[in-house]
């Protein structure tokens, strides 16, 4: 996930462009760059860091004089942050100048194809193949040009494009990944989101999926990828520049957990084959024999990472028949843990910074085991040091308590289990297709369980002023109520565990008193029944109990005091759905009891102390 950013117009564009990216920066930071456009030529500017190194950059006598421009800041996905990797991009000729912000899936072939032609890269991103292709493909028109060689690129995108053969114009593609243009009075703008363009006007066009816009000063055209003219409405944004940061939103979680329906898909993408029956991880390069020698995996997180884990260990397990271990990695790295040259090490850090992980992923690696690291930031620490990196691609995550990077993680889990399953030919590699077919649902399912919202809200309203709270589950959906009670901790401030259900009887059964709220987790066919008693036990003591089951559950419906129905989904994917309400609940009880909900007290996004 990246920002970009365009203007043309009559203001000095290097002004509206840093301008624009500063707001924009909530999307990535890893590196930020801008190419303005004046008297028949490109100047550019791109450095790895932060957005404040750019603007040294371009400070003082180094400034980009010109009112035509585009900028991009980098949340790094294919290539490490560093200056070559940073946007804009250009052709040899420097003919072309682009930004862009998705994945271009065919990049490999494409390039192969253009360094054939005799272009050279000078990076390492996927993003360069497409400025190489708009040069190679020049039609002698830029409007064509850019038709044609959308047809060629598959995956998401969003681009900004201008070109010295047509200066005064820029071109605006969107694909999958969010676009907006701002109409101004003899200026026009284009962004990944509103914010960036906020200062300079309200009115924007909302480009539709597979829309291209055409900017000059005076004029903005837009058309469908085929090339036939749309008409659109203009846009008008009442939001404060505060609240179009969020999106909307009043708080970056909500808008966090709102966005899980797209980060599920960006996770997904490009790692299911096109037959749907195999996962696809060119980023594992194993040794040969090593995914058929492994014994023993070992994953070691921390907090909701760890949540993760849970999940992960069942998943693989079931998959693979391999034994799993899931260990916080404040407790891993100290107890000397038993490896063997067939354990593989899988960490999983959102930040990919958090020091007791680094730590254990340091222990194992010392210990001659090989480490797969599954995180949210390309150049973190454990992208850097682990032997194997798969990425979440969930975008960056502001908001302190975890949702998104989550869900994300839980799919990269999921792959990896039917991954390995396939990778040893295992009798359960045949249960593959449909759990991937299950896998691609997931976005939209996503989507119906953010519905729960209003129902959640209103129960929060009436139920925050609890002081204690109890999670239960059994299988994964114990695994789910760990991660529901945590949030709930964090954010609310409210005492709350989760017990794996049967477990209840074997002391904390005491707490359960008149009135308590027991929120039951309830998606677990084959443990169905069980967890059924286990409510029945705490009806038996009067709790209030709230269940999280599957739309149409009659007979959960009998037996507790409120239902959050979720869409039905393959039991063994539930989690992914289950936790949406969960969240939803720990975020609305946060704002009922008046926290503030992105920044709970004592704690920090990224942990990187001991
Ligand atoms: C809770 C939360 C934390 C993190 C934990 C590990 O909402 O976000 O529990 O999960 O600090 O962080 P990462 O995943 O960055 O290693």
């Amino acid at each position: 996930m990246c920002g970009i950013v365009g203007y043309i117009g009559t203001k000095q564009a290097q002004d509206v462009l840093l301008h624009g990216l500063s707001k924009l920066e909530y999307r990535g930071y890893d590196s930020a760059g801008i190419a303005v456009f004046a008297e028949g030529s490109v100047t550019l500017k791109k450095s790895a860091g932060r957005l404040a190194m750019l603007a040294e950059l371009v400070d003082g006598p180094d400034r980009l004089e010109g009112s035509q421009g585009i900028g991009h800041t980098r949340w790094a996905t294919h290539g490490r942050p560093s200056d070559e990797n940073a946007h804009p991009h250009q052709d040899n000729e420097g003919n072309f100048t682009l930004v862009h912000n998705g994945i271009i899936e065919n990049y490999l072939q494409l390039r192969e194809e253009l360094i054939a032609k005799g272009h050279t890269f000078l990076s390492e991103t996927d993003t360069e193949v497409v400025v190489h292709l708009l040069d190679e493909m020049w039609t002698g028109d830029f409007f064509d040009t850019v038709i044609a060689v959308t047809k060629r690129i598959h995956g998401a995108y969003a681009l900004g494009i201008m070109t010295k053969h047509e200066p005064g114009k820029l071109i605006a593609v969107r694909k999958q990944s969010p676009l907006i243009v701002g109409l101004g009075e003899g200026e026009n703008f284009i962004a990944s989101d509103i914010p960036a363009i906020l200062e300079y006007t309200r009115n924007v066009y909302i480009l539709d999926d597979g829309e291209i816009a055409v900017l000059t000063a005076d004029r903005v055209e837009t058309y469908d990828i085929e090339g036939t003219p749309t008409s659109k409405e203009v846009y008008e944004v009442t939001w404060t520049a505060s609240a179009a940061e969020k999106g909307g939103y009043d708080h970056f979680m909500l808008k966090e957990i709102n966005e899980q329906p797209r980060a599920i898909r960006d996770t997904l993408t490009g790692r299911i084959s096109e037959e749907g029956d195999q996962v696809i991880f060119d980023e594992i390069e194993w040794p040969a024999g090593f995914a058929e020698q492994i014994d023993r995996i070992h994953i070691v997180a921390c907090g909701t990472s760890w949540h993760a884990g849970m999940v992960g260990k069942q998943a693989i397990e079931r998959l693979t028949r391999i034994q799993v271990d899931c260990e916080v990695a404040s407790e891993y790295r100290y107890r000397d843990p038993i490896v063997t040259e067939n354990t593989l090490m899988v960490v999983i850090t959102q930040s990919g910074e958090t020091a007791d992980t680094m730590a254990a992923l340091r222990e194992a690696k010392a210990k001659g085991v090989r480490v797969l690291a599954i995180t949210n930031v390309v150049g973190s620490s454990a992208a850097r040091e682990a032997d194997d990196v798969i990425f979440t691609w969930a975008g960056p995550e502001i908001s302190v308590a975890s949702t998104k990077a989550y869900t994300t993680q839980l799919i990269a889990l999921y792959l990896f289990a039917g991954w390995l399953a396939q990778e040893r030919k295992t009798p359960f590699a045949s249960e593959l297709p449909s759990i991937l077919s299950g896998l691609k649902q997931l976005p939209e399912l996503a989507s119906h369980a953010l519905q729960t919202a209003p129902a959640i809200e209103k129960f929060a309203k009436n139920w925050a002023d609890k002081n204690h709270a109890f999670f239960i589950g059994r299988g994964m959906d114990y695994a789910v109520s760990l991660e529901g009670s945590l949030k709930l901790k964090e954010i609310s401030y409210m005492h709350a565990e989760a017990y794996a259900a049967g477990e209840l009887k074997h002391g904390t059964l005491a707490l359960i008193v008149e009135d308590i709220p027991v929120i039951a987790v309830v998606t677990q066919e084959q443990l169905y029944e069980k967890t059924l008693s286990n409510i029945k036990e705490v009806k038996a003591r009067d709790a209030f109990v709230l269940a999280v089951a599957f739309d149409g559950d009659e007979e959960i419906a009998k037996s507790v005091d409120q239902v959050i129905s979720i869409p039905r989904v393959n039991p063994f994917l539930a989690p992914v759905i289950a936790v949406i309400p969960l969240q939803l609940l720990a975020y609305y009880a946060s704002v009922v009891r008046g926290n503030d909900v992105d920044n709970p007290r004592n704690l920090a996004k990224s942990v990187t102390v001991e």
